[in-house]
């Protein structure tokens, strides 16, 4: 499906300063980075923009939810250290700048070399990222140089903040490649998908997920829903709904999975299904004991040829990227990177941080 705004092919890049929103919200224990995914997903609009000849590329993100206040646990600097490594076979230096604006900021970016990637610290640290504040953007136009901003960062396109609204109303304003590619699965799954289409849904909270399941109810040919919401006695209001019906409980009498007969019910839907949209897992993945439904349909998903498999909600995908790293054949058309923001975008929402980008 075509992509309805400008990307950061439409730019000549060649001398020029990139400022690029990438979501780097990546989960931290103990000061290391648990996975990796929404760095390396950043990589191919970073490398394209360092061989088209960008002067410099600033890389802007914020690290969970420090309020405006500066959270020193809450540095993105053990996110520059993985990018570095991760950029290691190109030849263009990484850089960490532990400030977002001002006069250091602009003379650290005037002075690295040409081609340099630098990143700054967590937006959030002010309170003026959230406020969508014109000035803080303004601000960061003028320590960074930048010419053109790119937006990147599919994670955040759903909040509009000084990031992904302000900056891209000073600067032109275009789509970075994951966000292009993000936009354009998610997108294409709704407005022009090869039937039969079957969406999955699972996850804890029915007010969450029912705009997703009222949005595909006239597109889908089939639904199956599953975890804590068909745990918790969800109700199909269309026959084309199936909802488990058998759990996995620990000693207490908690459904905390969905059970194998529900589980095979639902990898025989799988099976005749061209396009598959699954958000929200069937249980608590984050105990092996009840992972064994979401295992089952994520494995039967990877392992299918010529079908539409879109991944999206955060638990969903982490949970898949982990079974990707143990099992190599496992493959899908999108493991998104965003949580809130591809369930808004399938629920039919308008996204604050694409819409402001140009059109084409
Ligand atoms: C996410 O992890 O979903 C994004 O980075 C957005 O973070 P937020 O919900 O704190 O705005």
């Amino acid at each position: 499906m075509d992509f309805r705004k400008k990307t950061i092919r439409d730019i000549d890049w060649q001398g020029k300063v990139a400022l690029v929103r990438v979501d780097y919200n990546v989960p931290l224990k103990d000061g290391e980075i648990v996975d990796d995914m929404r760095i390396r997903a950043s990589l191919p609009t970073i490398e394209y923009l360092v061989d088209h000849g960008a002067k410099k590329v600033v890389l802007i993100s914020h690290l969970g939810r420090p309020e405006g206040q500066v959270k020193p646990e809450l540095s993105l600097k053990p996110v520059v250290m993985q990018l570095a490594v991760l950029l290691a076979g190109k030849r263009s230096r990484v850089h960490f700048m532990n400030k977002t604006v001002g006069p250091e900021v602009k003379s650290f970016i005037e002075r690295v070399d040409d081609g340099s990637v630098i990143l700054l610290e967590n937006l959030r640290f002010s309170p003026d990222e959230e406020a969508n504040s014109e000035e803080f953007a303004k601000q960061i136009v003028d320590a960074t140089g930048a010419d053109v901003f790119v937006q990147d960062g599919f994670a955040v396109i759903h909040r509009a903040h000084a990031s992904t609204d302000a900056l891209a109303r000073l600067l032109p304003g275009v789509a970075g490649l994951l966000v292009e590619k993000e936009v354009s699965s998610l997108e294409g799954a709704i407005s022009d998908p090869e039937h039969p289409v079957l969406v999955i849904i699972g996850g804890a909270k029915v007010a969450d997920k029912q705009p997703l399941i009222e949005r595909f109810l006239p597109i889908a040919d089939s639904i199956a829903v599953g975890g804590k919401i068909a745990a918790d006695g969800y109700e199909a209001s269309d026959p084309k709904i199936f909802v488990a019906n058998g759990f996995a409980q620990n000693n207490e009498g908690a459904k905390l999975d969905i059970d194998e007969a529900s589980a095979n019910h639902i990898i025989e839907m799988i099976k005749g299904a061209k396009t598959i949209v699954w958000n929200g897992t069937m249980g608590m993945t984050e105990e092996a004991e009840f992972s064994a439904g979401s295992r089952k349909i994520a494995e039967a998903m990877g392992h299918l040829d010529g079908v539409t498999t879109i991944v999206g909600g955060g638990d969903t995908a982490g949970y898949v990227e982990s079974l990707m790293k143990e099992d190599k054949s496992l493959n899908f058309s999108l493991v998104s990177t965003g949580g809130g923001a591809s369930l808004e975008l399938l629920s039919g929402e308008t996204l604050p941080g694409l819409e402001v980008l140009q059109n084409r």
